[in-house]
C-alpha cells in the first residue's frame, strides 16, 4: 500500500469528485509536440485517476471534457479530439465492463459529430446495468447552458399547471439539470494552476471544496488524486454553521 494511501480516512472519501482536467496543451508545447499529442497523453491520466477513484470507494467522478466554449477552438484540434474521444471509448469499453463502470454523460450532445455521439450513446448504453463507479462525462457541457435549460423546462410546467410557482425550490432545480440523479461533488479538482471554474457546475458546486494544483493534466498521477482526497479530508465542511456546531 502505498504511503499516501495509509493517509487516507476511508470513513471520509468524496462521494462526488468532479475535475477540470486542464493543461494538455502546456503539457504538449512543454515537450515540443503538437496539442493533440497532449490530449492523447491526458487520455492516459483519465485511466489511472478513474482506475484510482474506483479503488477508493469514489462512487461519482465528473470529468470536464469539452465545454461548448471549446468549439471555438482551431477545428484541427477539435476534430482530433473528437477522434480520440471515439478511439478511447472503443478501447477502454472492456475495461468498464470489467469494472462494472457506467458511464454517463452531461451536456448537449446534440452539438457532437454524428460518429462520435453514436459512440458515446452506445457505451452508456451498453454500461447503463453496471453498478460500480459513475464516471460522469461533461461533453459539449455549459453549466450556463444547462441552468438556461432548466429554468424553461420548470417554465413549461408551470405554464402546463404540472407544478405551482410557489413550489420551485432548489429540489425542483436540482430535477431538471443534466445531473438530476447525481449528488453535488464533495471535491472539485483543477489541474494547471489555473483557478477558475470555467462555466462548470455552477448551481452543483455551491459547498464543494476547492483543490487546485499546478501540475498539468497528462502528469496527473494516482498520487496526486490521493493528496487532493487528503487535502479534503483536512477542510471543515461548515455548510453556514460554527465550527463547533460541526464539532457536537
Ligand atoms: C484541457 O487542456 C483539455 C480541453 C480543454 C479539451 P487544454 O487543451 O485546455 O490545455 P491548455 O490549457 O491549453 O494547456
Ligand atoms: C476548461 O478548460 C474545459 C475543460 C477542461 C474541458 P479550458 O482550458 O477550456 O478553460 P479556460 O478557457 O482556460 O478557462
Ligand atoms: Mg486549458
Amino acid at each position: 500500500m502505498s504511503d499516501l494511501l495509509k493517509k487516507i480516512n476511508p470513513n471520509r472519501i468524496p462521494k462526488h469528485i468532479a475535475v477540470v482536467m486542464d493543461g494538455n496543451g502546456r503539457w504538449a508545447k512543454k515537450h515540443g509536440y503538437l496539442r493533440a499529442i497532449g490530449h492523447k497523453s491526458g487520455v492516459k491520466a483519465v485511466r489511472e485517476i478513474v482506475q484510482a477513484s474506483d479503488d477508493i470507494g469514489v462512487k461519482y467522478l465528473t470529468l470536464y471534457t469539452f465545454s461548448t466554449e471549446n468549439w471555438n477552438r482551431p477545428k484541427l484540434e477539435v476534430n482530433a479530439l473528437m477522434e480520440l474521444m471515439i478511439d478511447s471509448l472503443t478501447k477502454e469499453l472492456d475495461g468498464f465492463q470489467k469494472n462494472n463502470v457506467k458511464i454517463v454523460t452531461i451536456g448537449d450532445l446534440s452539438l457532437l459529430p454524428s460518429r462520435c455521439k453514436k459512440k458515446f450513446a452506445d457505451v452508456v448504453e451498453k454500461t447503463s446495468k453496471n453498478s460500480g463507479l459513475n464516471l460522469i462525462f461533461a461533453l459539449s457541457y455549459s453549466s450556463r447552458l444547462e441552468i438556461i435549460s432548466a429554468v424553461k423546462s420548470i417554465t413549461t410546467q408551470v405554464l402546463n399547471k404540472e407544478i405551482k410557482l410557489e413550489d420551485i425550490d432548489s429540489d425542483v432545480i436540482d430535477k431538471n439539470l443534466y445531473t438530476n440523479s447525481i449528488p453535488d461533488p464533495d471535491l472539485l479538482i483543477r489541474t494547471s494552476g489555473e483557478q477558475r471554474i470555467s462555466n462548470f457546475l455552477l448551481w452543483q458546486v455551491a459547498y464543494s471544496e476547492l483543490h487546485f494544483t499546478p501540475v498539468l493534466w497528462p502528469d496527473f498521477k494516482q498520487a496526486d488524486l490521493f493528496s487532493a482526497v487528503i487535502d479534503y479530508q483536512q477542510r471543515e465542511r461548515r455548510f453556514g454553521k460554527t465550527s463547533e456546531q460541526i464539532k457536537k
